[in-house]
């Protein structure tokens, strides 16, 4: 029998519990989703998510465990987001993993999220198979509700940080320029929904911000330009538009559809500039935002490298790629005692 790792992911508003059997085997992944919950706000209320934390987590535990066919007692390891995240979540997460290790009797590994999510990589079914595994140094991009990052992953745990936001993360920039458009929340799959009704006329092109050479991000312009061009066209704000319905869906799925060609145009061209750049081997994607079938579908298309992606339920967040990520945590030796704190800013390389 292999190594049987449980996985604890609360850093933002999924109570998320998975169980992996030699850093390979998806045993189990449950998400307890608080979508709903924060929807009525158009965004995650901090103090909302840490109480439902609480409330989910035994359940979720259950089901984790039921799914996978385990008890308490077959397990080897408790894994752990510790952080970046939110702190009142985190803290959730944490004393559970710390309780379940020090009742069971069994060690506790600490994980970064943003690490669990390039991990998310390893699970089959989302890594090539031994013989086509192109090594490494990886180009990774990381995008999500807070982060956009380009990191350089020269071997297991190794990573180099070579771009990030400087402003609005991708997945924050979706979910504004969604409220912008009345569309629902998490604004990226809404996006991405109401894009594919867009006919591809009319709406200008929003603009790009390149950074001259540099491989940061920057997001906010183009959020600002959306909400001009919804002013100007009297889809904002909503309340007094004077548009016919059909007519304002029509323009909300142009604009949607332009707002994420330049997204995802910024990205893709980072990403595959990051990989020349450093001699990268394959391009590796994770975090939420990479479940954007348009990302998707335009790094494949242009990527000259072999690309790796996780199936776009293992691009949110999921505890099944925290306990990946702590299989090869573990097999380096590191191990966490009771005195692991939470890190809300907890870097990366
Ligand atoms: O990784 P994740 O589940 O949680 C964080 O660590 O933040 O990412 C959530 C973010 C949200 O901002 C959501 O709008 C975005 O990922 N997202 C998407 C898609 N699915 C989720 N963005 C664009 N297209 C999608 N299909
Ligand atoms: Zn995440």
């Amino acid at each position: 029998m292999g190594l049987k790792i449980l996985g604890i992911e609360t850093s933002c508003d999924e109570t998320a519990i998975g169980v992996v059997e030699d850093g390979v085997q998806l045993r189990s992944n449950i998400i307890a989703s608080q979508v709903a919950l924060h929807s009525q706000h158009g965004g995650v209320v901090p103090e909302v998510a840490s109480r439902q934390h609480i409330r989910d987590m035994v359940p979720a535990l259950e089901a984790s465990l039921s799914e996978s066919g385990l008890g308490l007692e077959d397990l080897d390891l408790i894994s752990v987001t510790y952080g970046p995240g939110l702190a009142g979540s985190l803290i959730t997460g944490l004393n559970t993993a710390k309780a379940l290790a020090f009742s069971v009797g069994i060690p506790l590994v600490g994980v970064n999220h943003l690490e669990g999510h390039i991990y998310a990589s390893w699970l089959v079914p989302g890594r090539p198979s031994p013989a086509e595994d192109p090594g490494f140094p990886l180009a990774c991009l990381v995008a999500s509700g807070g982060h956009t990052d380009l990191i350089l992953m020269e071997g297991h745990g190794v990573y180099k940080l070579v771009g990030r936001t400087r402003d609005d993360a991708a997945g924050e920039a979706f979910d504004k320029a969604a409220r912008i458009l009345g569309l629902g929340f998490p604004g990226g799959p809404e996006i991405q929904r109401v894009s594919e009704a867009a006919l591809g006329e009319g709406v200008p092109a929003l603009p790009r911000a390149w950074m001259g050479d540099s491989l940061d991000f920057s997001f906010s312009g183009v959020k600002t330009a959306l909400l001009h061009l919804a002013q100007e066209r009297d889809v904002y704000p909503q309340e007094s538009s004077r548009l016919e319905p059909l007519e304002f869906r029509r323009l909300v799925a142009e604009m949607a559809a332009s707002f994420q060609s330049s997204v995802v145009d910024v990205i893709v061209v980072k990403l595959l500039k990051m990989a020349k750049q450093y001699g990268a081997k394959a391009l590796l994607l994770g975090g939420g935002v990479t479940a954007n079938a348009m990302l998707r579908r335009e790094i494949n298309a242009r990527s000259p490298l072999p690309v790796i992606m996780p199936p776009p339920i293992l691009c949110t967040d999921n505890g099944a790629m925290i306990a990946c990520c702590a299989y090869y945590q573990y097999q380096r030796g590191e191990e966490f005692g009771m005195d692991l704190d939470i890190d809300p800013s907890l870097p990366l390389g």
